[in-house]
């Protein structure tokens, strides 16, 4: 990714974090946008991915986020480090005064930061989108432009995964650099299920989370009616709101077949949306809605929702588009917690139910 010699120059951009998401997703989807976009500043707290991952790119690298923001060449950033440090980071690039910003999902953990995060995007007029991809995947993008009525009368969403584990994904895109060793959770520990089920939905089943809110008009109000935790990774998550059921499903396991679905149902039409697998870079998602005989197909597309949330830093950092509503961004994040916390709650009653059913040891007696 060379810079350009045209005369519209390319916007550059800079990159918080460059784990497997910077090296395996981002830097393949802008390898393949050099006419608009330029990587111009790596930035990772370890100072050897750093070094090789701009190495990749030909941008310079550092290890602080006040050397990244302080680059003029840098006027698109993507936060691309650990959760934990996602709301710090997006706050610290919209008052450097950055043309646009890209935060990997979840843009925050709880809806104060969402909230502090917001305001600061308002004050500055600097854009925020959150790497939700299949929000940009132009498959998702014509069913709802061709939605018919089902956003308004469906009465049942699912999101289904089926995936091989991201290691696995990651290693087909590319060679990663420093993959910290995983060890095995003790699955006795009902705290070690509730954070299984919680990075599930916040790091999971957020990418559909967006897609299914857009169908569920009263998402404030919601029941969870089980919640499984399915091992290595995974979740069997049903819940329900006064007009709604909504199916979460996903297993992360050695599969043949990857498979990611979005599906809404009314009584008298279907829509299906088949995504591409996490880190495939090629063609879009594929959306077809049938009622009666009657099926219409939208897509494969071109590309797919990472290359579209490039495509759409590109236009908000160029004013070519509005900026979406922080409204939108904060609904989406506040139904995604109001899931995990909902989620943990059930669990939590469950266990309560199941230690009071416990027949009670008389006094004295011994097993
Ligand atoms: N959209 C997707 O399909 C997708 C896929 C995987 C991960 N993600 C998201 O991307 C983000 C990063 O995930 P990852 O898989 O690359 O793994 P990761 O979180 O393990 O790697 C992040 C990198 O950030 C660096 N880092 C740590 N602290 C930092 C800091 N304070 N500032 C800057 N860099 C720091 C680490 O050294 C590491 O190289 C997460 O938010 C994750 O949810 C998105």
């Amino acid at each position: 990714m060379s810079s350009h010699t045209d005369a519209t120059p390319t916007l550059g951009v800079g990159i918080l974090g460059a784990g497997p998401v910077t090296q395996a997703i981002h830097l393949p989807s802008l390898a393949r946008l050099g006419d608009i976009l330029t990587v111009r500043h790596i930035m990772d707290v370890d100072a050897a991915v750093a070094e090789s991952v701009a190495a990749r790119v030909g941008a310079a690298h550092s290890t602080s986020i006040d050397a990244l923001l302080g680059d003029p060449a840098v006027q698109i950033v993507a936060i691309c480090s650990p959760h934990q440090f996602h709301a710090e980071q997006v706050i610290a690039a919209c008052r450097a005064g950055k043309k646009a910003v890209l935060c990997e999902k979840p843009f925050a953990m709880n809806a104060e930061e969402a909230a502090r995060i917001s305001a600061v995007s308002e004050e500055t007029g600097v854009p925020i989108i959150v790497g939700a991809m299949h929000t940009f995947d132009p498959g998702w993008l014509a069913a709802m432009e061709n939605r018919d009525d089902l956003t308004g009368t469906a009465h049942t969403i699912r999101s289904s995964i089926v995936l091989p584990p991201n290691a696995r994904f990651e290693d087909f895109a590319t060679e990663i650099i420093t993959r910290p060793a995983g060890s095995a959770p003790d699955y006795s520990d009902p705290e070690v299920i509730k954070g299984a089920l919680r990075g599930g939905i916040m790091g999971l089943a957020i990418h559909d989370l967006p897609l299914i809110r857009r169908f569920t008009p009263d998402f404030k109000d919601i029941e969870v009616l089980e919640a499984r935790h399915v091992r290595p990774f995974g979740y069997v998550i049903s819940l329900r709101t006064p007009t709604r059921t909504i199916e979460l499903r996903a297993a992360m396991n050695n599969t043949w077949k990857p498979e990611w679905s979005f599906e809404a149902f009314s009584d008298d039409a279907a829509l299906r949306i088949d995504f591409t697998p996490s880190y495939v870079q090629a063609g879009s998602a594929v959306a077809t809605f049938s009622r009666g005989s009657g099926t219409t197909v939208h897509g494969p597309f071109d590309h797919n929702g990472y290359e579209g949330e490039w495509r759409e830093l590109a236009a908000l950092a160029t004013g070519a588009k509005q900026p979406p509503a922080a409204q939108t961004l904060i609904d989406d994040l506040t139904f995604a917690l109001d899931i995990a916390d909902a989620t943990a709650a059930s669990l939590d009653a469950g266990q309560a139910a199941r230690e009071a059913a416990q027949p009670s040891v008389p006094e004295g007696a011994h097993a």
